[in-house]
């Protein structure tokens, strides 16, 4: 795709039933990974691959994603006046002037495909990213979204992140067929969402990254209720992928799955790990009662 990203859109209209009671009252997207909520992590991948704009798709019950973006007027002026400048330092960080959150609203929990169709008046007629915050990756060099970016910008073309998944799993997942075309990239011939593992064509799963032209967006109007009886992003991809170059990336980075309690726990202690004041001390804990 020739144009720069600029727009990456966060579904995140999710009930997060699997941390209830937390979720009761915590967006899911607002647990923390460490010191951090999981959104926050979602959102400084986009703003490095260049994101000027996020389009957050939410629900009507969702405050906290929209607080937490917002500029705290009063706790920044008591930490200025109190002299506390690196807490003032790490409460501005959450987001960069240049960026803006916007707010849609997803009226009815009709599937992934139907949350990104949500965005099309904001995001309008150039490519756009797709981030689903569960899935929290860290790299080393450049972020997913921007290893995203460089990828279509040379091919000209949307990209899916995909990562091999044990044969027992390919039910979680979409699972993508593709001929190689070299280096971490594949072109795309067959998507199918969640399939089995005696009907899945492979063992790449997708992850929750996504680079798509704004086509998407008719497709998806075309898309009748797949699997479960939610509008698919994955059926409309299968439709793109007849058209035109849709790639699949294999992602160079960790994914941990932050949608379930041992995935939060695992990326919690990987962060831990990485923080020089806390390592020693989590290593010492973890061998302690292993
Ligand atoms: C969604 C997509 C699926 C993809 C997954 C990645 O599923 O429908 O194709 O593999 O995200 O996290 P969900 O996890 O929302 O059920």
């Amino acid at each position: 795709m020739s144009r720069p990203l600029r727009k990456v859109v966060f579904p995140v209209a999710g009930l997060g039933t699997r941390f209830l009671p937390a979720t009761k009252v915590i967006a899911k997207e607002m647990l923390p990974v460490l010191d951090r909520p999981l959104i926050q992590y979602a959102v400084d991948e986009a703003v490095e691959a260049g994101a000027d704009t996020l389009v957050f798709v939410t629900n009507r019950y969702k405050h906290a994603i929209a607080d937490y973006f917002d500029k705290a007027y009063e706790l920044e002026t008591k930490l200025a006046e109190a002299g506390k400048v690196d807490l003032l330092e790490i409460v501005r960080s959450v987001l960069p002037g240049h960026v803006r959150c916007v707010f849609v609203t997803q009226p009815e929990a009709l599937g992934l495909g139907h949350a990104v169709l949500c965005a099309r008046a904001v995001v309008g007629d150039e490519p756009f990213g797709v981030i689903l915050p569960d899935d929290l990756i860290r790299a080393r060099g450049a972020g997913v979204m921007r290893q995203m970016a460089e990828m279509a910008a040379t091919h000209g073309s949307g990209v899916v992140a995909v990562e091999e998944v044990p044969a027992d799993q390919t039910h979680r997942y979409g699972i993508v067929a593709v001929d190689p075309v070299g280096g971490r990239a594949g072109r795309i011939r067959h998507l199918v969402e969640k399939p089995k593992p005696a009907a899945a064509p492979s063992r790449l799963a997708i992850v929750g990254r996504y680079l798509l032209p704004p086509r998407i967006f008719d497709l998806l109007e075309a898309t009748r209720p797949g699997l479960g009886g939610e509008i698919q992003l994955t059926d409309a991809l299968e439709s793109l992928a007849q058209e035109q170059e849709l790639l699949a990336y294999r992602f160079a980075g960790e994914r941990f799955d932050c949608g379930n309690k041992l995935g939060l726990v695992r990326a919690t202690l990987h962060l831990a790990m990485d923080d020089p004041q806390l390592a020693a001390a989590v290593r010492e804990f973890v061998a302690a009662h292993g």
